[in-house]
C-alpha cells in the first residue's frame, strides 16, 4: 500500500540544474510544497514552475556547506509551509580528481567535494532532523550518493542476482582513476545512512540514499565535456547520451520510494543503473548493517 504525498512539504538542495529540478518538479506534482536552495541565481525561477502544479515553493541561494546558509533555508522553509517532512539530499560538486594531483588542487578538491557532497548533505541532514523530532509526525531523508562503488549495498557473494542488473553474472567494477576524491565523499555518506537510520526508526524517520548511475545532467556534461544541449551533440556524444538515464525517470524513482511510506524500506543504499529499467527494485538485502541492529536497541 503506498501512502499519498499530497500536503507534505520538502526540501530539495541543488536545484537549479541538473537532476535536482526534476526532482522539484515531481514532488510538486504529487502536491508536496517545494523549498530549493542552490549557490546559483537561476534557483530564484524555480518556485514560479513549481507553484503551477498548485502548491508553495520558496527558493534561496544557499551554500549547503555553510550552516547559516543551511539554518537560513531550513528555518525559511519551516516557517513558510508550517513543517517539514521530506529532504532530498542532492546538491552535489564532481569533476576529476587523480592521486598524483599537486597539493594545491587536492586542497581544492576536499573543499569543493567533501565540503558539499559529505559536510553538505551532514548539516542539511542535522538541521532537518532536529525540525523532523520537533514536530515527532516522522519523515523521510533521501542522500544521493551515485553507483559507482557497490554502493547498492551488495557485494556480488551477497546480490540476489536481479536479472535486470548489468552484473548478475560477474563482479561490479569498481573505483575509477579519476574520481578518487567524490568517491571518498560519497562513500561517507554511508556513516549518515546507517547511523541516522538506526537512530531515527523509532521516530518513523526513514533514511535511504539513491545510488544512481548516469543520468543527463550538467554535471556528466561537464565532466565529460560534452556541450549542454543535445542540439550542439557529436554523432558519437549522442550515442553515448542516448545510454543515460532521463532525470525524470530518476525522480519517478524518488517518488516510488517516498510513496512506500514509514513502513517502507530503511537503511537501503537504492541502486539505479544505466542499462537495467529505470524503476524501483525490491530492497535488497542489509549487508553492511544487520536487521536485528535497526530493529534493536544497540
Ligand atoms: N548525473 C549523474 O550521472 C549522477 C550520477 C550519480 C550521482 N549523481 C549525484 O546526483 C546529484 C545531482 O547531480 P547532477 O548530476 O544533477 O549535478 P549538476 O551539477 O547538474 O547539479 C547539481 C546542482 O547542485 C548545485 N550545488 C553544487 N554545490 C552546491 C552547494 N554547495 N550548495 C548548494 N547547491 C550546490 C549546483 O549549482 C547544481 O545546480 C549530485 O549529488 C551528484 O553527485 C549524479
Amino acid at each position: 500500500m503506498t501512502v499519498s504525498l499530497q500536503a507534505k512539504s520538502a526540501i530539495v538542495t541543488g536545484a537549479a540544474v541538473g537532476i535536482g529540478p526534476a526532482f522539484a518538479k515531481a514532488l510538486a506534482q504529487h502536491g508536496v510544497n517545494v523549498a530549493v536552495c542552490d549557490i546559483r541565481e537561476e534557483i530564484m525561477a524555480l518556485p514560479a514552475e513549481l507553484q503551477a502544479f498548485g502548491v508553495q515553493a520558496k527558493a534561496w541561494v544557499a551554500d549547503v556547506s555553510q550552516p547559516d546558509d543551511v539554518r537560513r533555508v531550513v528555518g525559511g522553509a519551516v516557517a513558510e509551509f508550517g513543517g517539514l517532512d521530506i529532504l532530498i539530499n542532492n546538491a552535489g560538486k564532481c569533476w576529476a580528481s587523480k592521486p598524483d594531483d599537486d597539493l594545491d588542487k587536492t586542497l581544492a578538491d576536499y573543499e569543493g567535494m567533501i565540503g558539499t557532497n559529505l559536510k553538505g548533505e551532514y548539516l542539511m541532514g542535522r538541521a532537518v532532523i532536529a525540525q523532523l523530532l520537533e514536530q515527532g509526525r516522522g519523515g523521510e531523508i533521501v542522500n544521493v550518493a551515485t553507483d559507482h562503488m557497490v554502493t547498492c549495498g551488495a557485494p556480488h557473494e551477497l546480490c540476489p542476482g536481479l536479472d535486470t542488473c548489468p552484473w548478475k553474472d560477474a563482479p561490479r567494477p569498481t573505483g575509477t582513476d579519476a574520481m578518487d576524491i567524490y568517491d571518498a565523499s560519497k562513500w561517507g555518506l554511508n556513516g549518515f545512512l546507517y547511523g541516522w537510520a538506526k537512530a531515527l526508526k523509532p521516530h518513523n524517520i526513514r533514511v535511504n540514499a539513491m545510488c544512481m548511475g548516469a543520468t543527463d545532467s550538467w554535471m556528466i556534461r561537464d565532466f565529460f565535456g560534452f556541450p549542454q544541449t543535445r542540439e550542439e551533440e557529436t554523432a558519437a556524444q549522442k550515442a553515448e547520451v542516448d545510454t543515460w538515464m532521463a532525470k525524470e525517470d530518476t525522480a519517478r524513482v524518488v517518488i516510488e520510494l517516498l510513496e512506500e511510506g514509514p513502513n517502507g524500506r530503511n537503511a537501503q543504499n537504492i541502486n539505479l543503473c544505466v542499462g537495467r529499467p529505470v524503476k524501483l527494485e525490491a530492497p535488497l538485502p542489509h549487508v553492511y548493517i544487520t536487521q536485528e541492529s535497526l530493529d534493536g536497541d544497540h
